[in-house]
């Protein structure tokens, strides 16, 4: 028999064609209790690219005392090569010993990674917000100066697992903040999963108000809630095209409390495909990477999507 596919019916609500932001290698791996070796990580990353996703964020040129998981950075980038280097193969940069290194490393594009919130800057950055924005300042600059393609996170857009309720202005104050420095991307990230429509339509309105129109906003949900494509859909249906997903619902931050798997790849394309909506991106092949990845890893996906179609 057969697998089973969504019937397509296109949704004139959503836009013609969604990028897929996979953040699997990256923010999948990182919340791995075991330390993945660089060359299963390279054919993660290889897989992940032959299956026709756009963008795929590798690794992190973090203190490796703080991530060890993604202690490799270097190694990886060696064994992946041209794969690992363009404008499409961002990697996490919190500071210019980071950058230093990935441009040693041949990357095309970084990620600075920001926080809405006071207590989680202090805990996954050891800075305040203040001295954040600080510390990425000259990143940003030098990135830009060497011609690399630039996105700024910011964690705790909707909720903190500290502080509670985020205002909306909060967040719109540190978006701005890191967009000023020069980025071409901003990425909300709902960190532990806590974000539902009407507070993304209320972000989404804000933001657009303070000049950052959804054509340069990319939206990053953890499931912890069930919410991540409810939530993205209607990101998608306020202008919003690029969309963060990890392939089997991987991910959560070692930092921050209740941070649970972000939106799986999977549920994503099966959704965009049944809406007659454009990725790229091969469902079989991806499927496939899920469940060759969770042997890996010991343990099944957690998306839906992988189960009902690999009859797990
Ligand atoms: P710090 O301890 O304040 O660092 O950490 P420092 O500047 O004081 O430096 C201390 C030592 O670390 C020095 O070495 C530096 O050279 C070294 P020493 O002189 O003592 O031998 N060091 C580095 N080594 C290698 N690479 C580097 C680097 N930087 C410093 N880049 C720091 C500050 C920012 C470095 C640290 O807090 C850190 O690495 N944090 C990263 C935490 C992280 O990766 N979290 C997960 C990613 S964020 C996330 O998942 C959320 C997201 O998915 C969106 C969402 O879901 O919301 C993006
Ligand atoms: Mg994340």
């Amino acid at each position: 028999m057969s697998r089973a596919l969504p019937q397509v019916e296109p949704d004139p609500s959503l836009p013609h064609r969604v990028t897929v932001y996979e953040v699997g290698p990256r923010d999948g791996l990182q919340n791995e209790s075991a330390v993945v070796p660089a060359d299963v990580k390279a054919e993660f990353v290889r897989r992940l690219v032959a299956a026709g996703l756009d963008t795929v964020e590798t690794t992190s040129f973090v203190d490796p005392r703080w991530v060890p998981q993604l202690a490799d950075a270097e190694e990886l980038l060696g064994l992946l090569g041209d794969t690992g280097r363009g404008a499409h193969r961002p990697v996490l940069v919190p500071n210019t010993r980071g950058l230093d290194r990935a441009l040693a490393a041949g990357v095309g594009a970084v990620a600075i990674f920001g926080s809405a919130t006071e207590t989680f800057a202090r805990k996954n950055l050891n800075r305040t917000v203040e001295e954040s924005v600080s510390m990425f300042a000259p990143v940003v600059e030098r990135a830009r100066a060497e011609g690399l393609w630039v996105r700024a996170y910011v964690s705790m857009c909707f909720g903190d697992p500290w502080e509670g309720p985020v205002p909306v202005e909060q967040v719109v104050d540190v978006c701005r903040r890191l967009m000023d420095l020069g980025c071409d991307q901003l990425s909300l990230g709902d960190t532990i999963g806590v974000g539902t429509v009407g507070h993304v339509h209320r972000l989404l309105d804000a933001l657009d108000a303070a000049g950052i129109g959804p054509e340069r906003v990319g939206v990053h949900f953890h499931d912890t809630y069930g919410q991540a494509l409810a939530n993205t859909l209607a990101a998608l249906r306020d202008g919003v095209t690029v969309v963060d997903a990890s392939t089997g619902g991987l991910g959560g931050c070692p930092y921050a409390k209740s941070a649970t798997g972000n939106l799986a790849t999977e549920d994503l394309v099966w959704t965009l495909d049944g809406a007659g909506v454009e990725t790229g991106v091969d469902l079989d092949a991806l499927v496939e990477t899920s469940a060759w990845m969770a042997a890996h890893l010991g343990r099944p996906s957690p998306s839906r999507v992988v189960r009902a179609l690999t009859g797990g």
